[in-house]
């Protein structure tokens, strides 16, 4: 409690506007992302790792270019501890060329995840490009929400904040007590995500009969039918919405339709890629209750 105590002070002094802690920490789900080269980096294999850093990223976002430097050092200095530091761009406006060119202009080093259906970054609840998200991928939790960490100014008068080390020594621990500790901070106009997709389904969930089913028809029940090759058969709602979990995490971990690859990299000719808008329109069904009407 007194850190926290500390902290809020040393914020308000900072003028960082606001520092939550809840009582439990918060939990994601794996996923699975392919980078800007077409490597594929799934949150549950990271787990020989003591943390995952991700930092938010867009091409337009200018707090993003001010900190390249600082998200190498940072990279320099978690890695030994067992801390890998990964990019994340979720952003609406770019796309894998944008971000090959970007990655190049400034030799970002760093491997750039691209969120193309933006259900990490929903899921990470990343509001914006220049975030850092410090995950636990043992044990699935998000430890850390806010900005890059700052060095101590004024000749040591202001001191600095260690949220991040912090972050990743409570991953390092054993207790139980961890928490998920959430700063908030001001960031440019030009680092501000758009989600359209979340926010059309918030005001609209998709229909099962008109939106969910013709995509499950089109790319699952091939092989989800009775007597196919799938463990289950799709062939009622009451199924469908009892398996939904699942289908989720298929769905973000990519394993579901089978053998997807990235579409600009095309290692396989048969790949079973579905569109950006046919994901969302499964998931955000799901996180709504998978309703029948
Ligand atoms: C080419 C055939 C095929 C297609 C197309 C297919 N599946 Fe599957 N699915 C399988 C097989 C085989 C398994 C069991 C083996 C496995 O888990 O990989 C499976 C397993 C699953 C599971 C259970 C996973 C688990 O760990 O128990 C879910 C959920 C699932 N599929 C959802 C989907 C969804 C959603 C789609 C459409 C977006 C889809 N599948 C498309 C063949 C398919």
């Amino acid at each position: 409690m007194m850190r926290i105590f500390n902290a809020l002070a040393l914020l308000i002094s900072l003028g960082i506007t606001s520092l939550h802690a809840n009582a439990a920490p918060e939990r994601v789900g794996d996923f699975n992302l392919i980078d800007q080269e077409g490597s594929a980096h799934q949150l549950s294999k990271y787990a020989y790792q003591k943390a995952v850093v991700f930092i938010s990223l867009a091409n337009s976002c200018s707090l993003n270019q001010k900190d390249f430097t600082e998200y190498k050092i940072l990279k320099t200095k978690l890695e030994p501890l067992g801390v890998s530091v990964v990019m994340l761009n979720a952003s609406s406006k770019d796309d894998v060329n944008s971000v090959r060119r970007l990655h190049d202009t400034f030799n970002i080093e760093l491997p750039v995840l691209l969120d193309d259906t933006q259900l990490v970054a929903e899921s990470l609840k990343i509001s914006k490009a220049g975030e850092i998200v410090v995950i636990d991928p043992k044990r699935m939790f998000v430890l850390y929400r806010g900005p890059l960490d700052t060095p101590p100014r004024g000749g040591g008068r202001v001191p600095g904040t260690t949220y991040i080390v912090d972050a990743v020594q409570a991953a390092q621990s054993d207790t139980r007590n961890v928490d998920t500790v959430v700063v908030d901070f001001e960031a440019p106009a030009d680092c501000q995500l758009e989600f359209p997709a979340r926010q059309l389904h918030a005001q609209n969930v998709p229909d099962y009969e008109t939106e969910v089913a013709p995509i499950l028809i089109e790319r699952c029940t091939g092989c989800h039918i009775d007597g196919g090759i799938g463990p289950f058969a799709m062939n009622s709602h009451q199924m469908i919405q009892g398996w939904s979990p699942m289908i989720r995490e298929v769905l973000l971990t990519k394993r579901m339709p089978p053998a997807q690859v990235d579409p600009s990299i095309r290692h396989f000719n048969n790949a079973r890629n579905m569109p950006d808008e046919e994901v969302q329109t499964l998931v955000h069904w799901i996180d709504a209750g998978a309703p029948r009407e």
